[in-house]
């Protein structure tokens, strides 16, 4: 965060960082300049105990920068909490990202004298700034940044110049907020939202210069940069927890909304899906023979699903890659393919890496994304919003749901424009994805009961999902949500493979959860159902509402409303997200923000 204005810079400072703790929540700190001294508060732990500290004695003065942390280089402790600064005090850095080279810098500012007070690279860049700095704050920014290697974005300000705040991007993510009279800078738009809908994406290599006379952005050669501010028209309130305990709660809660939100205005007719920002060549879709999707956590396992719809409808070969294989392979990516980049924030440091990467090796690169203007966004040949809303739980589930939406709606686009869906076929397709939104709310109105299934995870240690087919990508995203949450170790397989091993841990009481929705492997994941029940194993399934049988297998059964198999993912995924969310809640533990983890990793 940054401020520059006529108000108090602290309390803006702060507000900001709390909308900005989802990526990352270890220690936080600002460094607020009353046109003297630079005072820096910073604290271990939580943005609240910052707070508390402020609370005693907030800095005055109305120049500022801000930061929430997550630990990269040093443990979060408040040495390493930022701001960082050079040994006179003079200049004051928060970054996020790494400076990749800080080892060498730091040994050679070492051997010239330099002390330093926490582990972290950012502190090197404080004291390359300070050693560049004959009075220019930008000029002193520039040739530091010059020096330094990475992916990251800094913002620095200078004891000797008040009311100044210069801030570079480089590869991670930067904007700046255009108030009255007034200057906000953030990683991301939702953290001033609430004060200014004006707002300037600052690009890769770009530096900016906030002074109270306004903003000047340049390249890091010293190009002038001329750019228009984009008018944000979602709103702050979407960002609040309206009256959940939970934001996650509350965006499992959304998600009949978002899937409409996510269809709305792309089916055309009874029959067309026409997807604004994708915009295929002639005869692209016609002849594609390969589709990579590349992504990250929830991302990938939207993926996952994303390789069964596409391989069975428009039967073409689809690799599903971790972002953060891909981008240290060589694969055979070639020129004509299609790569598909999932990513919610659209920030993600290892899936931009792996879709910048396919584009060197000329795939098409698509990017269906939660984050308008993100930088995924903006370096894909054609994107597909999916208009979740801003997604503030670290464990993600609406924007989940609507990357299968999206994944849906293209499949019926290119298996249109491929022969494989007749009118009437695809007239089906729509009428099965406009029936989930109510169907999804079926499932909410059952959430009372899906909250009583977490008492048999009481005690739990480890906990085994079970699917075949979209059922185990399913099963993965299940699997994920219990661990992130509710700490209790948790594995997804295929339900096939438990007997080649896993079997061996299960034991009486261990809580199993199957998907059972696949009509054509129905019988063959029972088998595996009752394997897992003849050790003793606490049965959960998850099953239509008409399956007459499910119940003679399982202990417990979750419904969910009768929709065509391949559709199943976009509900039997909810269940699996209340039942982390409640075994989470039950345990006490901090749902909206898990230990250890973070939002949108823009790191690698
Ligand atoms: C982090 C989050 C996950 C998310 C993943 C990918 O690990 O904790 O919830 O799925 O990043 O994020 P993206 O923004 O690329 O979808």
């Amino acid at each position: 965060m940054g401020y520059v204005g006529p108000a108090e810079a602290a309390p803006i400072l702060v507000d900001g960082l709390q909308r900005l703790e989802y990526r990352g929540y270890d220690s936080a700190g600002i460094a607020v300049h009353d046109g003297t001294v630079v005072a820096i508060r910073k604290a271990e732990g939580k943005l609240g105990r910052l707070v508390a500290m402020l609370d005693e004695h907030t800095p005055a003065g109305s120049t500022g920068i801000g930061h929430t942390r997550w630990a990269t280089h040093g443990p979060p402790t408040d040495f390493n909490a930022h701001p960082h600064t050079d040994p006179a005090g003079d200049i004051a850095v928060v970054h996020n990202g790494i400076i990749e080279n800080f080892l060498p810098l730091k040994e050679r500012l070492g051997e010239s004298g330099a002390s330093f007070a926490s582990d972290t690279d950012t502190e090197v860049l404080a004291h390359l700034i300070a050693e560049e700095y004959d009075g220019d704050l930008k000029e002193a920014v520039r040739r530091a940044v010059g020096r330094a290697q990475g992916a990251y974005a800094l913002v620095a300000m200078s004891r000797k110049e008040p009311g100044r705040i210069v801030a570079v991007r480089m590869i991670s993510p930067l904007i700046v907020g255009l108030g009255d009279g007034e200057t906000f800078l953030a990683s991301d738009i939702p953290a001033i939202l609430h004060r200014t809908r004006s707002i300037l994406v600052i690009e890769n290599g770009e530096m900016v210069d906030v002074t109270p006379d306004g903003v000047t952005i340049e390249t890091l050669d010293g190009a002038a940069v001329e750019r228009e501010p984009l008018e944000i028209s979602w709103n702050a309130e979407q960002a609040e927890k309206g009256g959940y305990p939970h934001f996650m709660i509350k965006e499992i809660f959304e998600q009949p909304d978002v899937i409409t939100e996510t269809l709305s205005g792309r089916i055309s007719g009874t029959s067309e899906v026409v997807l604004d920002g994708v915009a295929f060549p002639d005869g692209f879709v016609e002849g594609l023979d390969k589709i990579w999707i590349t992504a990250c956590g929830t991302a990938y396992h939207a993926g996952l699903v994303g390789k069964e719809i596409f391989e069975r409808k428009l039967r073409i070969p689809v690799d599903v890659v971790y972002a953060h294989e891909l981008r240290y392979r060589d694969p055979i990516i070639r020129p004509g393919s299609l790569t598909i980049a999932i990513s919610q924030s659209g920030e993600t440091a290892d899936t931009l890496a792996a879709a910048e990467l396919a584009r060197s090796r000329g795939s098409r690169l698509l990017a269906i994304t939660n984050v308008v203007g993100s930088t995924l966004s903006r370096i894909s040949d054609d994107v597909l919003y999916t208009r979740a809303g801003p997604e503030i739980a670290v464990a993600s589930t609406k924007a989940y749901l609507a990357m299968l939406i999206g994944e849906y709606l293209l499949t019926v686009a290119m298996g249109r424009a491929r022969g494989r869906y007749t009118p009437a076929e695809s007239a089906d397709m729509i009428t099965g994805l406009r029936h989930l939104p109510q169907a999804a709310e079926e499932i909410l109105e059952g959430a009372a009961d899906i909250a009583e299934l977490a008492e048999a995870f009481d005690g739990a240690e480890d906990v085994y999902f079970l699917g075949r087919g979209v059922d185990y990508a399913v099963a993965m995203e299940g699997s994920l949500k219990m661990k992130e949450i509710s700490y209790i170790h948790s594995e997804a397989m295929p339900a096939g493979e438990l007997k080649h091993g896993t079997l061996a841990l299960v034991t009486r009481g261990t809580p199993v959860v199957t998907v059972l929705t696949q009509g054509d492997v129905y019988d063959k994941t029972v088998s595996a159902l009752q394997e897992v029940k003849a050790r003793g194993a606490h049965t959960i399934a998850v099953a239509y509402a008409d399956d007459a049988d499910a119940h003679k297998h399982a202990d417990r059964v979750i419904r969910i409303p009768r929709v065509p198999d391949l559709l199943s993912p976009v509900l039997s995924a909810i269940p699996l997200q209340l039942l982390a969310y409640h075994v989470a809640d039950a345990r006490g533990h901090d749902i909206d923000q898990p230990r250890n983890l973070a939002k949108s990793v823009t790191v690698e």
